[in-house]
């Protein structure tokens, strides 16, 4: 049985998943010895998401959060999904099954929850290791999802030329830009949304790099023809060589996108715990007409759910500020508790 003081903690824990422009779609309630996870609809993205595809994915990483933090504290769990078509923004329920001795590698995976964030600056010109990838991919395949490396020239100038594609079209989408906006905070002190500072301010065409971030702050920019990241048939400069990796699933439903963000929520903290930081790069599947070009073009069997930008993160230098860290709503707000009695 775990008490409420103990749900707060895990909530809190959970409310550190990375989520869609940090809208963190999501409410729970908690039982004795079950967490249920529901989708908070007030919270969408009707522009960039209507399906809800990637804020389930969120709340799966935040479900995967909640699996870890119940796990370093000695607690072994089983996670249902809820496929009910009556109640479909019940995406799951996180049941408590026994106590076990939390393993050195749960303690691990779960003191990187904290430490996790977006990272979008340009990292260290060091090779991801492949057996960490490995490891990835069969992690990864334990929640029923791959793991793909964007290898080789061919592919990944495909996919560059995809990113590209789809953060033109975003640009020029002015309800999209609206939406954007309406996620972007200048408070630091904000509990949602992504803080400027913690997006690249520059145009990210200027960056050493042919992959493409999001531009969130395209909005407010002065108008500029849009341009492909770097030239996309030469190598990669030697400033930024990430490892960039596509997650995907056989489904494309509400139980796979969970399992997706599960998979996801287990990649991050696994390279976190190795000293390593991502960045998501998701305007390719944003748009079912990029999404679908990509299927097609990497031969995918299955559909691709994230692209993740891997590499080691550079620290900061004397002096540097340390990158910010985007806000949490408090965990009150998010977690209610089932009535006892
Ligand atoms: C499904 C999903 C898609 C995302 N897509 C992007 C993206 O395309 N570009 C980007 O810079 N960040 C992306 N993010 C990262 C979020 O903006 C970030 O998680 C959020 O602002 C909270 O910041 P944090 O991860 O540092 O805690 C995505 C996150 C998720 C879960």
């Amino acid at each position: 049985m775990v008490q409420e003081q103990d749900w707060t903690q895990v909530v809190a824990a959970a409310t550190r998943a990375p989520s869609i422009h940090n809208t963190q779609p999501w409410r729970f309630v908690a039982g004795p010895d079950r967490l249920e996870l529901h989708l908070d609809p007030d919270r969408s993205l009707p522009v960039l998401d209507p399906t809800g595809r990637q804020q389930v994915i969120s709340c799966g990483i935040a479900v995967e959060f909640a699996v870890v933090a119940l796990a370093a504290r000695g607690l072994a769990t089983e996670v249902d999904p809820v496929p009910d078509p009556a109640d479909p923004g019940h995406l799951a329920t996180v049941r408590i099954t026994g106590s076990v001795d939390a393993p050195a590698d749960d303690r691990a995976l779960a003191a990187a929850i904290e430490r996790r964030h977006t990272v979008r600056a340009p990292f260290e010109p060091r090779t991801v290791p492949d057996d960490l990838v490995e490891r990835l991919q069969a992690e990864a395949a334990g929640y029923g999802a791959w793991v793909k490396p964007i290898a080789g020239e061919d592919e990944e100038i495909a996919t560059v030329l995809l990113t590209s594609r789809a953060e033109e079209i975003e640009q020029g989408d002015p309800d999209y830009l609206a939406e954007l906006e309406r996620w972007l905070r200048t408070d630091p002190a904000a509990v949602d949304g992504v803080p400027t500072d913690a997006v690249p301010s520059g145009d990210p065409h200027e960056r050493a790099s042919n992959w493409l971030v999001r531009d969130f702050v395209a909005g407010q920019r002065d108008p500029h023809r849009f341009r492909v990241a770097g030239d996309p048939a030469a190598p990669p400069p030697e400033v930024e060589r990430p490892a960039v990796v596509l997650m995907g699933t056989h489904g494309d439903d509400r139980v796979a996108w969970v399992l997706a963000g599960r998979a996801v929520g287990r990649v991050l903290l696994r390279i976190t715990a190795a000293g390593l930081a991502a960045s998501p790069l998701t305007q390719a599947l944003d748009w079912p007409a990029t999404r679908v070009r990509m299927r097609a073009q990497l031969s995918l069997v299955g559909h691709p759910q994230m692209l993740l930008r891997l590499g080691y993160p550079r620290q900061p230098g004397e002096g540097e500020p340390a990158p910010p860290v985007s806000g949490r709503r408090p965990v009150q707000d998010v977690l209610s508790f089932e009535p006892t009695g």
